[in-house]
Parts: C-alpha cells; structure tokens; sequence
C-alpha cells in the first residue's frame, strides 16, 4: 500500500472501515460522501487516468430534500464502494506490473492531521511510515541550483546556505494543474518533501515569501498546493516551527505538516524554510509543492 498525502490514508482508512459500518444518515453524512468520493475521484484520476469511467468530473453540490437523503446516501456509499474497489485493482495491477522498475510514491509523514472526516470507529489500517528524526541542517551539495539572492555575510548560516526557489508555477495559484516536473515528482506534479530537501527561499519568479491564503486544489505546480496562514516569527535568527497546509479538493487545511521557519534579517518577507519531518523514504516521490507570493 502507499500514499497520496494525508488523503490517501484518510481514504483508506476510511474505506477499509467503512463498507460495513453503519453510520448515522443526514446532510452531514452526505457532505462526507460527497468529499470522500471526490477524493477518490481525484485519486483515481492520477494515478488510473487511463479509466475513462473516472475521467468524469462530478456534479457541484446537489440541493436536496431531506426525504431524498437516504436514496442519494445509499448511491453514494455504492458509488463509493467502487472507487474505491477500482482503486485497489488499478493499484494492485500497477504494483505488480512495476513492481521490479518503480517504487511507489509515498507522501506525507505521519504527523499529517485528520480532524474532519474520520468516523469516530474507524480502525486505520494502513501502514505507519517511518519515523524520522532531523536535527541538524544537512550538509550542502554541490549540485544544487544556483542561488541568485545576494546574501548578508552576518546572516546565521543557514540563511547564508539556503536555496532560492525560483519557479514561476509556485505563484500559479488558481488550479491551472501545471506539472512542475523537477526531482521527487509524481506524474509530473511537483515534491518537496523529500529527503533531501534543505533550508529554503522564495525570490524571483517564485515571488518572496510562502503564500499565506488558501490556493486552489491543484496549483503550485502540484496536485497539493503548501501554503501557511500561521504567523511568522519576528526575531532573526531563530528557528519556529509552524503549520503548513495541503489543500484537497476544496479543503484547504486537508493535511497539517511541521514547516520550520527563520527570519533572516529584520527586512520584510526575508524568511528561509525546510520541511520538519520530510520522508527519507527510498526514491519517494510526492505531489505536494510550497506556493509562493509577491
Ligand atoms: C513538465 O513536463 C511536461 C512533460 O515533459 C511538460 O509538458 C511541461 O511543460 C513541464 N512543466 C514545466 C513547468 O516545465
């Protein structure tokens, strides 16, 4: 089994526990269906785009009656089913037909929040990645991109080392669904949480600080867009970590990871960041890439 961010494993966590569960009916339950299987819409649209069953796009939220609840909860949860059978096939499928070429992509660590859909009885079954501990930034490599960013000798030095981020897409933020491509990508859709990632910035065409609004699903080069609302620390120098978000669908908060974040000099929007707990997973590979902003 492997994973697409914090939505994957909320699907399948779901899922497996789901068939069988018998669950209190009304609008809130059907607004669960309904981004449940958008999920999984999604999901499948990704990594099974040969499908054409699941090429469709789904109809905008439907305006019921209450007496209609129980009919249209009844097809969702068959509609569900499914997907979610079809994802299982179309996975176990591609798992057998790569399994000697490509590994799996693997998302998020473990930290990654699920407050808003779990049924309180779900018993997850999916595998715990591994847990990862960072506490000194990595040594530089030489291979890295160029910086452009003219640098204060006075600055601590991981702002000094830090890489700038400077791709256009990181300010695309409408849900153009352009590919970022670069390392780590899955299906072309941009990865930044890989091993490897170090301390970072934002500065030419990426804009010069990470977006603090929600973007819409499938921007920023990805399929789940990074971004922050959390404050950003004002004193230079020192370390914060604060949350950063992945958005799915419409839910702009779907995953909460660990962003550490510096303020490297007093000037405004002069903040370096890395990801707290990346995956150090084996040729991982990801879709979820940090938005920036002017
Ligand atoms: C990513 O790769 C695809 C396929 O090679 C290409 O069409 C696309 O333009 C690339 N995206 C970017 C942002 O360069």
């Amino acid at each position: 089994m492997h994973f697409l961010v914090g939505a994957a494993i909320l699907v399948l966590g779901i899922a497996s526990s789901s068939l069988g569960t018998v669950l209190q009916s009304g609008r809130a339950e059907l607004d669960n269906y309904d981004l449940r299987i958008q999920i999984l819409h999604d999901l499948l649209a990704v990594e099974c785009p040969e499908l054409d069953y699941y090429k469709k796009s789904r109809p905008s939220k439907r305006v019921l009656a209450n007496t209609e609840h129980g009919t249209i909860l009844n097809a969702d949860k068959t509609v569900y089913t499914r997907l979610y059978l079809q994802l299982v096939a179309c996975r176990n499928a591609k798992r057998a037909h790569i399994r000697h070429t490509t590994p799996k992509p693997t998302l998020l660590p473990r930290t990654t929040r699920r407050t808003t859909l779990k049924p309180r009885t779900t018993k997850r079954t999916t595998p715990k990645p591994p847990t990862t501990k960072r506490t000194t930034p990595k040594p530089r490599s030489t291979t890295r991109r160029p910086t452009t960013t003219t640098v204060d000798p006075n600055q601590p030095i991981e702002c000094r080392e830090a890489e700038t981020f400077t791709e256009p897409w990181r300010l695309e933020h409408n849900g153009q669904d352009i590919k970022g491509n670069g390392s780590h990508n899955y299906n072309g859709y941009a990865c930044d949480l890989h091993a490897d990632t170090r301390w970072f910035r934002f500065g030419g065409a990426a804009g010069n600080r990470l977006l603090d609004s929600c973007p819409k699903y499938k921007s920023c080069g990805s399929l789940y867009p990074l971004w922050s609302d959390e404050p950003m620390p004002t004193k230079v120098g020192v370390v914060s970590t604060i949350k950063m978000y992945a958005v799915v669908g419409n839910n702009c908060k779907k995953a909460a990871l660990d962003l550490q974040v510096m303020r490297c000099s007093p000037r405004k929007n002069d903040y370096i960041y890395v990801t707290a707990k990346p995956s150090v997973k084996k040729n991982y590979k990801c879709s979820d890439a940090f938005c920036g902003m002017k």
